[in-house]
């Protein structure tokens, strides 16, 4: 049969089991599954189950056996240290046995956690690989996230090491990581049993005797790990991500589906060979980071790259392009947000002509949905295709794309093409009916989802019924809204619940509200999402102080701003607060934010009919245009 999209993705829904199953000859197994897809706890479904293998093993030690042991697996390229270094797959085969080593004599077993708090260094993958090689499950946080987002992280997976770093750079900022963990440690009421710190010679870290434990003389005096053998079905790894609460969700990922997955993906959507370089400019607190700067393409045999550095001001708008040329980079991947920031310092793209790309295939983007003037800059720019797809940490992978690999569709600015193989994605109605081409719904898929997507989320299993599948009985809720065109074309429009996309980041409007509601003076509150022209949407707050609060002068407005950098993180980018007299609500108290949103974006509004006080939309559009909105 001719290999085609149509063809491929048919069989996969057709035959999901011989589908995979193929897929799967493609790893070195310890013992073949005995189940390919195992129904048995339905909505609870297993891949590969009775399988036994080790993702580490298959990622570096089988590419070292198999005659890739003096290609490079990694290239470390940071501008703000000016350092370049690279790993053939043997040297990082050695760092991340040595570091095994080190988790083991420390106690680290099979099952154990490790939260992982790391910069873009290559030790962030060395941590993460060591982790998988003796089949502990990592945990890794994003290091824009502040001490108590930390700690919330550590009371639910209960790491017994944390892996860290002295500190990260951000552009020409030293930002000290040391510290922030131990306030983390110290609030959390987990406590880890050590830290392992890697000293950067930009800032030493203070080192607690009998806790802390230097990475560097550790790994030196240790004794080299080999693979363990784990189930399939053993968990991977904790990613945490925003919910609709402040409680962050633990998304588990799977060994066996996880790494049958990416190893697919990196074939099939990406047309990427083993052998070449491959660029995810993201970070490895992400799930691009973890799926694409990690495992998929050191399965696939590719060099990956670790960039410690921003799309401009490192030193500039042409860092994309000189990385892409120096490393000879055949395939990219990274967020539009990234392109309009390129864009904003660059609009003519003039530094691109310093540089030879010739070599470059194609731009992969997600994380947020991609403007079309972003998609036509970068098109018209490259001259090669740019490629919006969409996926979440849940799924680890796309669920819509234009699987180059597999056959080229032709590109629809705005869409992120059509569902990927192994995906049965619907569009349907408040009633779970499917919905007429062209007429937007809530984008559900159908269960099961292919390998790779999260089995449950952590200790929680009721959780993840509650959050993702009691919706529609036999269907995931990816909880974005959207339509299918008549091509079959998947456009993801916005989110049905309270998470907004700030710069490819993932952040909930509900937990910022959270630690705002815990100002002293602050009687009720809401954050919407305005949009904005670099980042996708900047989350704005607006408060109505208790009665009898009379400071002035921004005085609230600045301790708001601070609590929420302290509480959540900077990766908040919350800096806009107005104080309202009033918020508008619903009859029954529901605050609209739908509608402030809207009026912030100077777009037009239905008048609520359930709006208790019509009055209260023209103060809110006065107090939004105090702050450069509406
Ligand atoms: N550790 C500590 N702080 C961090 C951090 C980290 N790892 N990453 C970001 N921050 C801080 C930044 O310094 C910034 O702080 P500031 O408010 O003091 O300036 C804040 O968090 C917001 O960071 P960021 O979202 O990176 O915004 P920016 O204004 O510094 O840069 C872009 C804007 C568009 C250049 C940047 O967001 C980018 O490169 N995005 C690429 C896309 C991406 O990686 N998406 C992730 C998923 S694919
Ligand atoms: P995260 O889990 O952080 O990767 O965020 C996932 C969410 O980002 C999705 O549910 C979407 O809301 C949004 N998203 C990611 N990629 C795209 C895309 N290509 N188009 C539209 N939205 C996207």
């Amino acid at each position: 049969m001719e290999k085609n999209y149509i063809n491929t993705y048919k069989q996969s829904v057709e035959d999901p089991e011989g589908f995979w199953g193929e897929a799967a000859e493609a790893l070195v197994w310890d013992k073949k599954w005995d189940q390919v897809l195992d129904a048995s706890n339905a909505p609870f479904y297993h891949w590969f189950s009775g399988g036994m293998l080790n993702t580490c093993y298959n990622a570096v030690d089988r590419h070292v056996d198999e005659g890739r042991a003096d290609q490079n697996a990694l290239i470390y390229d940071s501008p703000v240290t000016n350092t370049k270094q690279t790993y053939t797959f043997r040297e990082l085969q050695g760092e991340v046995a040595r570091l095994a080593g080190v988790l083991k004599s420390n106690g680290v077993e099979k099952g154990d956690r490790v939260l992982v708090y790391m910069p873009m260094i290559p030790q962030a993958v060395i941590g993460m690989l060591a982790c998988a090689r003796i089949g502990a499950v990592h945990s890794v946080v994003f290091g824009g996230f502040a001490a108590a987002e930390l700690a919330t992280r550590i009371d639910d997976a209960k790491p017994k090491i944390v892996l860290s770093a002295s500190c990260g750079i951000e552009i020409e900022r030293i930002i000290q990581y040391k510290p922030l963990l131990d306030k983390a440690i110290e609030l959390s009421s987990h406590k880890p049993a050590n830290t392992i710190i890697f000293q950067r010679p930009q800032a030493e870290a203070q080192m607690l005797d009998g806790r802390d434990l230097d990475w560097s003389s550790a790994c030196e005096k240790a004794d080299p790990a080999a693979c363990v053998s784990v189930a399939a079905t053993d968990p991977l790894y904790i990613l945490y991500t925003s919910g609709t609460t402040g409680i962050p969700k633990g998304v588990v990922r799977d060994n066996g589906g996880h790494a049958v997955a990416m190893l697919w993906t990196m074939k099939n959507i990406y047309n990427v060979q083993p052998g070449e370089i491959y660029w995810a400019a993201s970070d490895v607190g992400w799930v691009v980071g973890h799926s694409y700067i990690v495992y998929a393409p050191l399965l696939n045999g590719n060099t990956t790259v670790i960039y410690e550095g921003k799309p401009v001001f490192t030193p500039d708008a042409g860092a994309f392009w000189r990385v892409i040329e120096e490393h000879d980079i055949s395939v990219m991947f990274t967020a539009p947000t990234a392109f309009r920031a390129i864009k904003k310092e660059d609009p003519n793209g003039e530094l691109l002509k310093k540089y030879d790309l010739s070599h470059f295939r194609a731009l992969f983007l997600a994380g947020e949905r991609c403007d079309p003037p972003t998609l036509a800059w970068a098109e018209n720019l490259l001259n090669v295709p740019v490629i919006d797809h969409w996926w979440q940490t849940e799924t680890a992978w796309a669920i819509a794309a234009n699987c180059l690999g597999i056959e080229q569709l032709p590109v629809k600015a705005g869409s992120p093409a059509c569902a990927v193989p192994g995906y049965q994605v619907d569009v349907l109605d408040n009633d779970g009916q499917a919905v007429a081409d062209g007429d937007i719904g809530s984008i559900m898929i159908k269960l099961p989802m292919p390998p790779g997507c999260l089995p449950t989320l952590w200790n929680d299993d009721e959780r993840f019924v509650d959050s993702y599948l009691s919706t529609y009985p036999g269907y995931y809720l990816t909880g974005d809204a959207g339509y299918k065109d008549e091509d079959g074309y998947i456009w993801v429009m916005s989110r049905i619940d309270d998470i907004i996309n700030v710069a490819g980041h993932r952040l909930s409007t509900g937990a910022i509200e959270e630690v705002i509601a815990e100002h002293p003076d602050v009687a009720e509150c809401a954050v919407i999402g305005a949009d904005d022209a670099l980042k996708g949407e900047l989350p704005v707050g607006l408060i109505v102080l208790k009665s009898g609060v009379e400071r002035g002068d921004g005085e609230i407005e600045k301790e708001i701003i601070s609590l929420v950098r302290e509480k959540i993180g900077p990766v908040c980018a919350f800096k806009k607060v107005v104080i309202a007299a009033r918020l508008p609500k619903t009859r029954s108290g529901k605050i609209l934010r739908g509608t402030m949103k809207k009026i912030a974006d100077c777009k037009t509004y239905k008048m609520p009919a359930t709006i208790d006080d019509p009055a209260i939309l023209d103060e809110i559009k006065i107090v939004l245009k105090s702050i450069g909105y509406a």
